[in-house]
């Protein structure tokens, strides 16, 4: 049994069963003296945490092993695209410090951040070599009591007590450790941060998850305290939750198709009721991005690990893999071949908003469509060079570039510039009028008014 499943602590309410209690809002004190905190990982979960606590007031250091990223940063520089934060950023200069040295961070914080990557490893378990090194630094540099660590990065259920194990054979036990998953959206993080729905926090003991929780006091947040597996497991399960959702409209958009019904009306009529809500019922070429895909697999690996096959997962993620996919179905079936054709991409990132790549549903589908010998040209509003990403793939500085003597159109992300783009005037520059509406975000009667032979995903009876 956790300290934190144990008892109660001062100023803070629990559950009878002991396990999940919400901090009293009204409770919270308002203010907070200014903390001295350490990030270690200055990345997009890193750099977003440490911008963000240094708003409200506290004394942040960030540390990177990235010699590049810390000048850069110190210059003034951000190094990731995400809205907001290089605003947020030079307004609290005078309270953020980049280094190198992770003994200068240990002396100019308390409680330490730890943000760096857990990427997924050949066997789908995330890959947990970076925070161990972290904790091998911190052993050579003499982290002490003064110190909690909290852990931000997504890392699997068991962590928690494998880091303290990890802690005490390293004659560090009197660190202290606290599990607060991070749940920003990329493109809203800054948001997400400083208004979230909730922030979770588990401790082995109180004190340490009463210095987190302080952290937030000025955002009046609900704040779930819990024990560290459990804040853990709260991470994994909202992330693979939402990917079944996602998983789950889709397919309803599959079978739309061979029904005539339209799958944006029926996520409307779903969404509608109170128990399921509106968020996330969007059908479409499948989610991707850092989190999603990894998490979700390794929350089966996890399961797997421990002797549960986690069957509605495995679906979640095969139902993800063939959806990327379909468009190239939708294509054959009005362009009989593909060899030789040229298709248009339009957008390329994971979603909107954002220049990142990862499991982005597009990489899939351009190699699909190089695979047939389709000519391939891709545009997106920030990621550039995407034959680097796909080789063979061409560049287009524009829509217009993309489309122009194209066969087909796909539009994979829903950029507001690219869906706002000059449809009419697109068309007539297309070699076929032929329009694949990846992201559901076209209106079809209108497209079709123009002259387009529209597809959406799942909106066949529109
Ligand atoms: C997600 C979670 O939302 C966040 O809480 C967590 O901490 C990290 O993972 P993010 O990866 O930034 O955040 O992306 P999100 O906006 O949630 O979208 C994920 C993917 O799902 C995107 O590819 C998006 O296009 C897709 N998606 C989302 C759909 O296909 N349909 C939907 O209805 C919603």
């Amino acid at each position: 049994m956790s300290a934190a499943d144990a008892g109660t602590t001062a100023g803070a309410s629990r559950h009878a069963n002991g396990e999940l209690r919400e901090a009293d809002r009204a409770a919270a004190p308002a203010e907070t003296t200014p903390a001295r905190i350490g990030v270690i990982g200055a990345g997009y979960v890193g750099l977003v945490t440490g911008v963000c606590l240094a708003s409200l007031g506290n004394q942040v250091t960030l540390r990177d092993i990235d010699e590049g990223k810390v000048s850069a940063l110190e210059r003034g520089d951000v190094p990731i695209y995400e809205p907001g934060l290089d605003t947020l950023m030079a307004d609290h200069r005078e309270r953020l410090t980049y280094t190198l040295s992770l003994d200068h961070m240990l002396e100019q914080s308390d409680i330490v951040f730890i943000a760096v990557d857990t990427p997924p490893t050949y066997s789908g378990d995330a890959d947990l070599s970076r925070v161990m090194t972290v904790l091998d630094e911190l052993e050579a540099t003499g982290a002490d009591d003064r110190h909690i660590l909290v852990m931000k990065s997504t890392v699997p259920v068991g962590t928690g007590e494998r880091v303290r194990a990890e802690l005490e054979a390293r004659g560090l036990g009197k660190v202290g450790y606290a599990s607060n998953p991070e749940f920003l959206k990329e493109g809203a993080a800054i948001e997400d941060f400083l208004a979230p729905d909730r922030v979770v926090v588990g401790d082995f003991e109180p004190q340490h998850g009463d210095a987190v929780e302080a952290l937030y006091a000025p955002l009046e947040a609900r704040v779930v305290r819990t024990s560290v597996p459990s804040a853990e497991m709260v991470k994994y399960a909202s992330n693979a939750f939402l990917a079944t959702k996602i998983s789950f409209i889709n397919e309803i958009a599959n079978v739309c198709e061979e029904v005539g019904a339209d799958v944006a009306v029926v996520a409307e009529g779903m969404g509608l009721d109170r128990r399921i809500g509106p968020a996330f019922l969007r059908a479409g070429v499948g989610f991707g991005g850092s989190c999603f895909p990894k998490d979700v697999t390794a929350l089966k690996q996890l399961a797997g690990n421990s002797g549960y096959h986690f069957q509605l997962l495995t679906s979640v993620i095969e139902v993800n893999e063939l959806q990327k996919r379909r468009v190239v179905n939708k294509l054959k079936k009005h362009l009989d071949t593909l060899e030789g054709r040229r298709v248009a991409l339009l957008g390329l990132a994971f979603k909107p908003e954002t220049d990142d790549m990862r499991e982005a549903s597009s990489l899939v589908l351009a190699a699909r469509l190089m695979a047939e010998g389709t000519r391939v040209v891709a545009y997106d509003p920030v990621v550039t060079h995407p034959g680097d990403l796909v080789h063979g793939v061409l560049d287009a500085e524009s829509v217009e570039a993309a489309v122009a003597g194209a066969d087909a159109a796909v539009l994979v992300t829903e950029w507001t510039s690219i869906v706002e783009s000059d449809w009419a005037a697109l068309r007539e520059t297309m070699s076929t009028p032929i329009l694949i509406d990846g992201r559901n975000a076209l209106d079809p009667a209108q497209m079709r008014d123009l002259g387009y032979v529209y597809e959406g995903i799942g909106r066949n009876g529109r």
